[in-house]
């Protein structure tokens, strides 16, 4: 059988340099683990976003839709760019390919060891069954929903006080009053305040987001490890810590990590989900509707619009596999390790695909009716799909809710986010800020 790198699925070096250049090089600069403030604004204003998407579209239409291989720096990639392709490594024959590729363990060893995106095998089950029964993956709402619901309202109601006193409100602002929400969730009220928890985590992100280059930081290490188990000991009742499963074979210093940095994430699609109310009033209409007619935990339709303003702007742009074993692509075999690239940008804005790939379209994510887009993937699919994924949607919403309920926002930033104009491919949460009122 021929190698795949003698078939025509081979990128030209010119191609490699611009899928380097465009794509993988800007995406890393924007932080793949952790944003980075100042790259996020040279990139909303550069629109890379753009540039990267229009770099893989041109490169199907030359090449077509087959995965394209490349080598730079004596690693194998390819390069997907079909819809199928996703969902064959992601889900159809997802035990080929594993999450643990070498560039994301790289990141992740600068935690403590032993998280389940940097483990394979039994191991790596393990842990997944850990996390889903500590987040109750399988639930529409968790089992303490209802005080995680009353937690983050609590902390929307005071952020809401202080931007109607204040009459703005910015990402940095909403950024403690999240953390506050978030550490509370996940240790209990012992952590509420525990801001030297969360810098400590920023700054080991900031180091993952270097992965190989980057050499580790044992002490800052070490310092994060302590505070990290001194919370989980109290276990307190009502928070995540508590619903931990029993299992001694896994260490849940090792595993909680994950969800803090995945907290930041949550928090970056809650406030660009406000943007796109605040300029969307269609939208901000049927939300402000549902929840005059709702005390229930579940808001179908903010839902939609926080899983939609994942779509529009994904926070994992970069889903990665390595291949376990020898595959076979079109006829040609694929070596074993092969790292397969899937930049979901790209799937998520293709207007060949999709309707409205460029606007707020919330009510796709309830339609029944509506085709299933292999390709849009804000949180993964198949087995490496986000197990904390309904609470996100919980945390999310009830952040907006309590917001939604007392205030009134206006962008007051130069973003444009404007219902009759394509919406941008790249949006700086941290230079988005408010005009507010009271409701
Ligand atoms: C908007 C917020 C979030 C988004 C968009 C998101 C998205 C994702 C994606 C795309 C993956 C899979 C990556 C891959 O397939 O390689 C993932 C994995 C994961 N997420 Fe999330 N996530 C979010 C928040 C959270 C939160 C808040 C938690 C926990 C509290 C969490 C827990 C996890 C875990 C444990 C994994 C690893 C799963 C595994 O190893 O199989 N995520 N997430």
């Amino acid at each position: 059988m021929t190698t795949i790198t003698e078939t025509g699925h081979r990128a030209s070096s010119g191609e490699a340099a611009q899928v380097l250049t465009r794509v993988v090089a800007p995406t890393i600069g924007m932080g793949v683990i952790s944003r980075r403030p100042r790259m996020m604004a040279l990139a909303q204003r550069l629109q890379m976003d753009w540039a990267a998407t229009h770099t893989l579209r041109r490169l199907r239409a030359r090449n077509g839709d087959a995965p394209l291989f490349m080598r730079p720096a004596g690693r194998s990639i390819a390069i997907v760019l079909a819809e199928s392709d996703v969902e064959r490594i992601l889900v159809r024959e997802a035990d080929r390919f594993t999450p643990a590729d070498a560039e994301e363990h790289a990141a992740l060893r600068h935690f403590p060891p032993h998280g389940s995106l940097s483990s394979r095998g039994t191991n790596r089950a393990r842990q997944r069954e850990y996390h889903e029964a500590a987040l109750e993956t399988g639930r529409a709402t968790h089992h303490l929903g209802a005080t995680f619901q009353a937690v983050t309202e609590h902390e929307a109601r005071g952020l809401g006080e202080l931007a109607v006193t204040t009459g703005g409100l910015d990402w940095w602002d909403f950024d403690e009053a999240w953390w506050r929400a978030a550490r509370t969730v996940v240790f209990g009220a012992g952590a509420h305040r525990d801001r030297r928890l969360t810098e400590l985590l920023n700054r080991l992100r900031a180091d993952a987001d270097w992965a190989f280059l980057h050499h580790l930081r044992p002490e800052r290490r070490r310092r994060f490890e302590q505070a990290l188990r001194a919370h989980l000991r109290r276990a307190e009742p009502g928070s995540l810590a508590a619903a931990l499963p029993p299992d001694g074979d896994v260490d849940p210093a090792a595993q909680v990590p994950h969800w803090l940095f995945a907290l930041d994430a949550a928090a970056i699609v809650a406030y660009r989900a406000l943007a796109l109310l605040a300029t969307h009033s269609a939208q901000r209409d049927t939300v402000l509707a549902e929840l005059a007619g709702n005390s229930e935990t579940v808001s179908p339709y903010l839902r939609a619009c926080v899983e939609e303003s994942a779509r529009l702007w994904p926070t994992t742009p970069m889903v990665l596999r390595d291949s376990v074993g020898e595959t076979v692509w079109d006829g040609a075999s694929v070596p074993s390790g092969t790292g397969f690239l899937i930049y979901t940008p790209f799937f998520h804005r293709d207007e060949t695909m999709r309707e409205h790939a460029h606007e707020f379209a919330p009510q796709s994510w309830l339609d029944e009716d509506a085709p299933r887009r292999p390709g849009t993937i804000p949180f993964s699919a198949g087995p490496g799909r986000c197990p904390g994924e309904n609470l996100v949607l919980l945390l999310t919403t009830s952040m907006l809710r309590g917001l939604l309920r007392q205030c009134r926002f206006a962008v007051d930033t130069p973003v444009h986010l404007d219902p009759a104009q394509p919406l941008p491919m790249t949006c700086d949460n941290f230079g988005l800020a408010f005009r507010v009122s009271a409701r």
